[in-house]
């Protein structure tokens, strides 16, 4: 059967990635066919008020894996409409990790000082589906001087665990869990009772514990011992945007969306649609090209997947990138030197 893989370009700088990313797909030889689904998007939802439609939704089911550019318009609240676009997704298909490996692609990509602390090659598994954003909470009195807003915690037993199984079984050296047990108690205490159940299940693989303020300032002086870091929605959300910065910036990080239970895929770079560049041809499209890697081996081609990694190293080493990354090139031609690379004999 052919592979069929749902695309979302979306808005801004997210089709401008995507095509690039495409190409490299393309490239790989795969067997795999595309449904562009390119009514999802801001324009769409100004018109009709719905940014993702139940058929939308069918045509993504019945796709092996979807690639996503990024959602996002200047014109819109980031509420209604982003979080409509990205969480129904997420909730809808029960994508409940989020896999963000930061590994530096150069030397020079890196912010740290010390050369001997730059090699990050990391990944955070953050939990998709719960926690902060899990959606439970309201208000009142709202706009008066009492007013109060509760936004609810959520931790399951079922959500922690097998987000927690997961993380032990992309470990390569480690798994570090990342928490505020000492000040979010209850939650803390539950991750650490499935925690504890997890590292009993896997007495082999090496674990740590840090909370989240200690790990951001190990991982800000020195990423280098860091493996698998495994952590709730919102820390996951923002140790992944240090661990980005660690390896070059928001235009080199890419991500998945699992349902390792189900084999539901959502691939997509961590970027957003970058209203200020968009239209201008600069933006960084390894970001994407790198979520397409992690689609190859999704579907089990990893040879192709290290190849396309390999591509993106090489064309960082020769200076074939955008601004963001100091270079001199635009998407269009950064994409073609990865193809370049990647049909090297
Ligand atoms: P952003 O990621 O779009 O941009 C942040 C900064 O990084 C900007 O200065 C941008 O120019 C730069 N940047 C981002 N990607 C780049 C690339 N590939 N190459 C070069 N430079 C790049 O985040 P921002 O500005 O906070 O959000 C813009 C819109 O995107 C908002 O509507 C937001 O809600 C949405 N968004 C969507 C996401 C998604 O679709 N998964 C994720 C994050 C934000
Ligand atoms: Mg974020």
């Amino acid at each position: 059967a052919v592979t069929t893989i749902a695309v979302i370009p979306g808005d801004g700088i997210g089709p401008e990635v995507i095509e690039p990313a495409l190409d490299v797909l393309d490239a790989l030889g795969l067997g795999t066919r595309t449904d562009i689904l390119d009514h999802v998007n801001a324009d769409t939802y100004l018109r009709t008020g719905e940014a993702l439609t139940g058929s939308d939704l069918d045509r993504i089911r019945s796709s092996e894996a979807a690639l996503l550019g990024a959602v996002g318009d200047p014109r819109l609240g980031d509420t209604s409409y982003v979080r409509g676009v990205l969480t129904t997704l997420r909730l809808e298909l029960d994508l409940y990790v989020n896999y963000r490996p930061a590994r530096l692609w150069h030397d020079r990509l890196s912010p740290l000082r010390d050369p001997a602390r730059r090699a990050i090659d990391c990944v955070i598994v953050r939990e998709n589906t719960e926690g902060l954003y899990s959606g439970i909470g309201g208000g009142a009195r709202t706009g008066t001087p009492e007013e109060i807003a509760v936004d609810v915690d959520l931790s399951t037993r079922h959500g922690v665990s097998r987000v927690l199984e997961f993380a032990f079984s992309a470990a390569r050296r480690s798994v570090c869990l990342v928490d505020k047990a000492n000040a979010v108690r209850n939650g803390g205490q539950l991750w650490q009772r499935c925690w504890g159940e997890a590292v009993a299940r896997h007495p082999h693989i090496a674990t740590s514990h840090l909370y989240v303020d200690t790990a951001a300032l190990r991982l800000a002086t020195d990423p280098t011992g860091f493996d698998v870091i495994v952590t709730n929605n919102s820390y996951g959300d923002i140790l992944s945007d240090l661990t980005a910065a660690l390896a070059g910036g928001l235009g080199v990080a890419a991500s998945a969306n699992l349902n390792p239970v189900t084999g539901r895929a959502l691939f997509e770079p961590v970027h957003g649609s970058a209203p200020d560049i968009a239209g201008s041809g600069t933006a960084n499209p390894f970001g994407a090209i790198l979520s397409v890697a992690l689609l190859a081996e999704h579907l089990g081609r990893n040879e192709e997947a290290d190849a396309v990694r390999r591509a993106v190293a090489a064309a960082v080493a020769a200076g074939r990138v955008t601004p963001d990354l100091g270079g001199p090139l635009g998407t269009k031609e950064v994409g073609a030197a990865v193809l370049a690379e990647l049909r090297r004999p």
